[in-house]
């Protein structure tokens, strides 16, 4: 066999090899097989020198051309292994949350329970749900509140009208829910003790629109329901809550107050620098208290052997406070030169 002939066959045998490469060391391992100092190729390249004057020229043309066809082949495979090496083993999950949202970015309202909730599940809370459209029953009477509270006043609650059934006309009324403590009766209707949850979520009252008040805001309702639960146990649980919130400066101080769902009730003033930039000393941020022995009866629950408290807190007054908010009314407005700045 002649040198020319030789060339062509090896050059298949080297391209076969290169292109079954699995991985950038085997390519490394091939490139060296064939076209390393002491490579196949070059073997035949340096047989060169045995050839006649006549025959080196067409020769080395043709040595060239197939070294240079394997050189392109060995930079095409290792642009695919190296892509190949970037990817994932495993098959991409494009339903798992990204690091970064691609567009946007979430309501301060939203950051700020989104903390809160973050700071009650390391106590071990977790997160209920219920209906903004609530009935007279869940919103106050199984809370203990009696017919003639003024809370349920039409000049306080959204009633809902129910034109539709006219044998409900004289029944209750829904409503749109007043506080988050009707999701307290939910959940205890629903599931026995213990009970750790907190309740994010939208109320309504017929507040008029001002700087500190809106006729819909949202709340964070807490519950903890177990045996031998103590109102030391509600104050560590606030305050520890409060730091990773605002700061390790927090102070809180109770009060006593009444709320009909609570025996005893409290109200809870809290204070740090923040509030001191107000100029006040103290701010009232949530009520609270020892769950109402007659709330246990009304759900079910022994209420010799089960005790609790509950506390319930604006979420906005808190964002306010956070990003010192004078008005209210900003967080509704969708304002993009007020939501940038989040
Ligand atoms: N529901 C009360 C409000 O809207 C807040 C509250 C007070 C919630 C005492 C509670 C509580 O759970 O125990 O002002």
């Amino acid at each position: 066999m002649g040198f020319l002939d030789d060339i062509e066959p090896l050059k298949q045998a080297a391209l076969t090899e290169l292109n079954a490469t699995a991985d950038l060391p085997a390519l490394d391992a091939a490139k060296g097989a064939w076209i390393g100092p002491n490579g196949k190729f070059t073997a035949l390249m340096k047989q060169m020198g045995t050839l006649s004057k006549e025959e080196k020229p067409l020769a080395g043309k043709a040595i060239n051309a197939a070294k240079q066809e394997l050189e392109a082949a060995l930079a095409a495979r290792r642009e695919t292994l190296e892509l190949k090496a970037a990817l994932p083993s495993e098959p991409t999950d494009w339903t798992l949350p990204g690091r970064r949202r691609a567009v946007g970015k979430l309501h301060p309202l939203t950051q700020v329970t989104d903390d809160i909730v973050r700071s009650f599940r390391k106590l071990g809370f977790v997160v209920a749900d219920g209906p903004e459209i609530e009935d007279e029953y869940h919103c106050f009477d199984a809370l203990n509140t009696p017919a003639d509270h003024p809370a349920r006043d039409l000049q306080d609650t959204f009633y809902v009208a129910n034109n539709s059934k006219p044998e409900a006309q004289n029944a209750k009324l829904p409503l749109l829910r007043t506080h988050t403590s009707s999701v307290q009766i939910r959940v205890m209707e629903k599931q026995a003790p213990p009970i750790r949850i907190i309740v994010p979520g939208r109320v309504y009252r017929r507040d008029n629109a001002d700087a500190t008040h809106n006729p819909t805001f949202q709340q964070i309702e807490g519950l903890y329901v177990d045996k031998n639960v103590t109102l030391g146990d509600l104050k560590g649980t606030v305050e520890a809550v409060f730091k990773d919130l605002l700061g390790s400066d927090v102070k809180l101080r109770f009060r006593p107050h009444y709320f009909s769902y609570t025996e005893p009730s409290l109200e809870i003033d809290f204070t740090n620098a923040l509030v001191k930039k107000l100029g006040k000393d103290w701010l009232e941020i949530a009520g609270c208290g020892m769950v109402h022995p007659q709330v246990f009866e009304n759900v079910g629950y022994d209420p010799e052997v089960w005790t609790g408290w509950a506390f319930g807190f604006g979420i906005e007054r808190i964002a306010m406070l956070r990003y010192g908010i004078t008005d209210i009314r900003l967080f509704y407005e969708n304002d993009t030169r007020f939501l940038k700045q989040f």
